[in-house]
């Protein structure tokens, strides 16, 4: 079925790019229709990475999305890094003037953005087929794509057992990288460095706890409490951005312009940025016309698209261990490994980073 709908923006995809920015718009009286691939129980069931950035919690509490996020999110002053058979703390309240971290699920966050929408009455096309864009012009495009794969996987699991610590655990280890996260008080999320060509009938249940208890314990005994495994995925890596993130009337945000490795969870915050400038430059065009603001949208968005990039890629490369690393590399991680943790200066610099530079 063709359908013709008007409308002052149609968004392609209905994932946390698409959602908030329908939402910023909405909230500054701006019309959108949102259309959709995939089913809603597909998108509200996708299980992502689940961090927060403050700068995100703002921007949700800000659209008046944040109400089921600040009862049940829970709130992270710090995190652990591990390395050698020891944990050490970075307090990033502490070292970032109080701004922290928000544990919840990015599938909660779509949930809470697809019931706001539908309770202010405005559709979602979901199941949309052949979605193409028409008649986008401009003399010179440019589209520039960068990829890069990495050698390594994460094997991720959720496990119905209360979190083993309070925090969240980045574990360097010479059988490779190992991550303890949460969802709830109930639910541990966890995965462990894999293959990128590994299955998941190589990572029985089994498997993967005893890889989680080596990777995972320190020497002073501290253990990780098991439970029913409830789900069980395979995550590839990789980074990628593309440039401009705009051509014509068309503009990139999210996914789509970029895509980050998972170590430090920045999608769906660096999603969250994107949209909150794209917004701010569609309010301006709708209420004067000013389309300044939308011609620098791309400009705008790359600063801190490349500087996460950045900082994915390098909590990426300190933790994990690539087939080929020797002696050599291992020292070099632990080296910088010891630095972040016992330099405040180093400490900092990742802290700010992980809560989230302030947006422009
Ligand atoms: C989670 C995922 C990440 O990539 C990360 O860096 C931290 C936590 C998670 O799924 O909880």
């Amino acid at each position: 079925m063709t359908n013709e709908q008007r409308t002052q923006v149609a968004i392609i995809g209905a994932g946390p790019a698409g959602l908030i920015l329908a939402r910023l718009l909405a909230c500054a009286g701006i019309d959108s229709i949102v259309i959709e691939r995939r089913d809603r129980a597909y998108v509200e069931h996708r299980l992502r990475a689940g961090v927060l950035e403050q700068t995100t919690v703002d921007l949700l509490r800000s659209a008046g999305v944040g109400e089921r996020m600040d009862r049940e999110g829970l709130v992270h002053e710090g995190l652990y890094l591990q390395f050698d058979g020891a944990r050490h703390r970075i307090p990033l309240r502490e070292l970032t003037g109080g701004r922290a971290i928000t544990v919840y699920g990015q599938h909660e966050v779509v949930k809470d953005l697809i019931a706001a929408r539908l309770a202010g009455g405005d559709e979602i096309v979901f199941e949309a087929d052949d979605v193409r864009v028409i008649d986008i012009d401009r003399d010179h495009p440019t589209i520039r794509f960068n990829i890069d794969g990495y050698p390594f996987a994460w094997l991720g699991i959720l496990a119905q057992t209360p979190p083993s610590l309070d925090e969240l655990i980045y574990a360097h280890h010479e059988r490779g990288f190992a991550l303890h996260s949460m969802r709830s008080p109930e639910l541990t999320r966890l995965y462990v460095q894999c293959s990128p060509d590994d299955t998941l009938d190589a990572w029985p249940d089994e498997r993967v706890w005893e890889e989680l208890h080596l990777r995972l314990s320190t020497r002073d005994g501290w253990t990780l409490h098991e439970g029913p495994v409830v789900e069980k995925s395979i995550t590839q890596m990789r980074s990628y951005v593309v440039e401009p993130m705009q051509y014509g009337r068309l503009f990139l945000a999210g996914d789509a312009a970029h895509v980050v490795p998972p170590t430090g969870a920045k999608g769906l915050n660096l999603a969250a940025a994107d949209v909150k400038v794209l917004a701010e430059a569609l309010v301006e065009r709708y209420r004067t016309g000013r389309t300044d603001l939308l011609e620098s949208y791309s400009a705008t968005c790359l600063r801190r698209v490349w500087r996460v990039e950045h900082f994915s890629w390098w909590m990426t490369t300190m933790l994990h261990r690539a087939p080929g690393d020797d002696a050599f590399d291992h020292r070099l991680q632990l080296a910088q490994l010891r630095y972040v943790c016992g330099s405040r200066a180093a400490a900092t610099s990742l802290a700010e980073n992980y809560v989230g530079l302030e947006h422009v």
